[in-house]
């Protein structure tokens, strides 16, 4: 169809947790008109659901040489280290200024920040609010600072395309407002920056602890408007979300790694520490390595599930530092005080994304890209702990720095702004796409598994469902899952948080660099 309405602004921003937030309030001060879309309400993003925190080097004893280290560890050997020391050296003043912002961070006594521990960092550097309701606390400052700036959000708009001129530049994006209101319907904005700030994809996974609205979106629009696409294969899994019986599905809670960094045990159904003797820093070891080991130890014992213990906090600890994590465990009918906590891993973080450079900057001129629907480098095979919200804070303020002096001025939109007809898909294809990929593509992948994935993703090219906003984002699911299973075909070793259990090695001769995915004319 063609757009019912047009808008127009320097700059629009597409997503609101911190990533998008943080890039439309340093551009809107940087004195461009923004405009911020997102695809359900302003809080409905990964940021809120954060619990453990925002890591960077805030101790006086901590350096960003340290926190560098830890996070080229945890990458696994194909993190870009330039991206990385821009994150870890930008990232302690960025964190500050979040706090001037509003964010009300956990403080002791003196005053100074509380720090917390999750696994992979050798020192406590993780900053928190709430105890673990961190990402609430500080998307709850963002969009009152949003607000106070009269910064115009669009809620409930789903990102189709990316509109381009005759140059190939980036000139805005068409969007489907879904409700009454006012814009409604199919429309376009045109800009002459587009910052796509869309999240993650763990809904391409059946149990996952990301919201329902993270569907691969600006991959996929990435894809599709010829942008590269890195790292795709490297879907992290969250060692402990919150087991909740046998075939759950959606999002599932997550019991932060703060618990372990304040001393939880993962235990088997004997009791026995089974991350002890696998690694130096056991349960605190980085987090590849510690959802491999539990789920060897449930292959091993032929458990649906682990526990993890921490009976030992006493509900003082409990209440004060983890109350969002008891809540939800009580929820659930589980006692964390008096009983260990039943876990198992669920489809966490995309390590990989759309490829940018040290600004931001996509390979299409005009299209930035910032938090975890970039690639930036910083992660490598496997993102460190809290080092997520960290990297949408700095590369947002990045871009906003990289729009001003890109200046970017496109030409008129090339041919019409008609938005593409695209397989039209429903509900039941989304749950098909997910069950594939749980089987065959998720924390244990083999070459025969992926094939089969390949296979039965192919057969869902063409089937027709229903039209509107589920059929875009199951198309969107589709070309997400089908690059995924593309790239950890080709990836024939074990790294970070890509498991081959036919290729169990990691082979630095062969696979240290990346795999970058880019659409062909055909759309293979
Ligand atoms: C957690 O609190 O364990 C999640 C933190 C993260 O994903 O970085």
């Amino acid at each position: 169809p063609a757009p019912g309405w047009t808008r127009t602004a320097d700059t629009v921003v597409i997503g609101s947790g911190i990533a998008g937030l943080v890039a439309a309030l340093r551009c809107h001060e940087r004195g461009q008109s923004v405009l911020l879309v997102t695809k359900a309400l302003l809080d409905a993003g990964s940021t809120r659901w954060a619990q453990g925190g925002i890591a960077a080097a805030l101790d006086p004893a901590d350096t960003p040489d340290e926190h560098l280290a830890d996070t080229l560890t945890a990458g696994a050997g194909v993190c870009d280290e330039d991206a990385v020391r821009v994150l870890v050296t930008e990232g302690p003043a960025a964190v500050r200024r979040l706090a001037d912002l509003g964010t009300a961070f956990d403080r002791d006594a003196s005053g100074a920040l509380e720090l917390g521990r999750e696994g992979g960092h050798h020192r406590r550097r993780i900053a928190h609010a709430g105890g673990d309701a961190t990402g609430a606390e500080i998307s709850r400052a963002l969009r009152a600072a949003l607000k106070e700036h009269q910064i115009e959000a669009i809620e409930n708009a789903l990102v189709l395309d990316l509109i381009k001129d005759a140059e190939g530049r980036a000139a805005g994006v068409t969007l489907h407002v879904m409700g009454e209101g006012s814009p409604s319907g199919v429309g376009a904005v045109r800009a002459r920056a587009v910052v796509l700030a869309t999240g993650g994809l763990g809904q391409v996974y059946s149990s996952t602890t990301n919201p329902e609205v993270s569907t691969g979106d600006g991959v996929a629009l990435a894809l599709r408007a010829g942008a590269d696409v890195a790292d795709l294969e490297f879907v992290q899994f969250h060692p402990t979300s919150l087991w909740t019986g046998e075939g759950a599905r959606g999002r599932q809670p997550l019991v932060s790694e703060a618990v372990r960094g304040e001393g939880a045990h993962l235990i088997d159904h004997d009791g026995v520490r089974f991350m002890v003797g696998r690694h130096e820093l056991a349960e605190l070891a980085p987090r590849d390595v510690v959802a491999k080991g539990i789920m060897t130890r449930m292959r091993e014992t032929g458990a649906s599930h682990m526990l993890l213990d921490g009976r030992h906090f006493g509900a003082g600890l409990w209440e004060r530092r983890f109350p969002t994590i008891l809540a939800a465990c009580r929820h659930h009918g589980v006692d964390p005080v008096t009983e260990p906590i039943p876990v198992a891993p669920s489809a966490h973080y995309a390590s990989g994304g759309v490829r940018t450079d040290l600004w931001g900057r996509t390979a299409v001129p005009g299209l930035y890209a910032c938090g975890e629907v970039a690639r930036t480098g910083v992660h490598g095979a496997n993102r460190l702990a809290s080092n997520s919200l960290l990297e949408g804070l700095v590369y947002a303020e990045r871009i906003a720095a990289a729009i001003a002096d890109d200046a970017p001025e496109p030409g008129e939109p090339v041919a019409s702004e008609d938005v593409a007809e695209r397989p039209e898909t429903g509900r039941d294809v989304r749950s098909e796409i997910q069950r594939i990929m749980a089987a065959h593509a998720g924390v244990l992948r083999t070459a025969g598994g992926l094939a089969t994935a390949d296979r039965e993703l192919a057969a869902l090219a063409g089937t027709l469902g229903e039209r509107g906003v589920d059929g875009w984002e199951a198309a969107n699911l589709h070309t997400v899952a089908s690059a995924i299973v593309a790239a950890a075909r080709l990836r024939e070793e074990t790294r970070g948080s890509h498991w081959r259990d036919d290729r169990p090695g990691r082979d630095d001769a062969n696979w240290r660099g990346r795999l970058v995915t880019r659409l062909t004319s055909d759309g293979t």
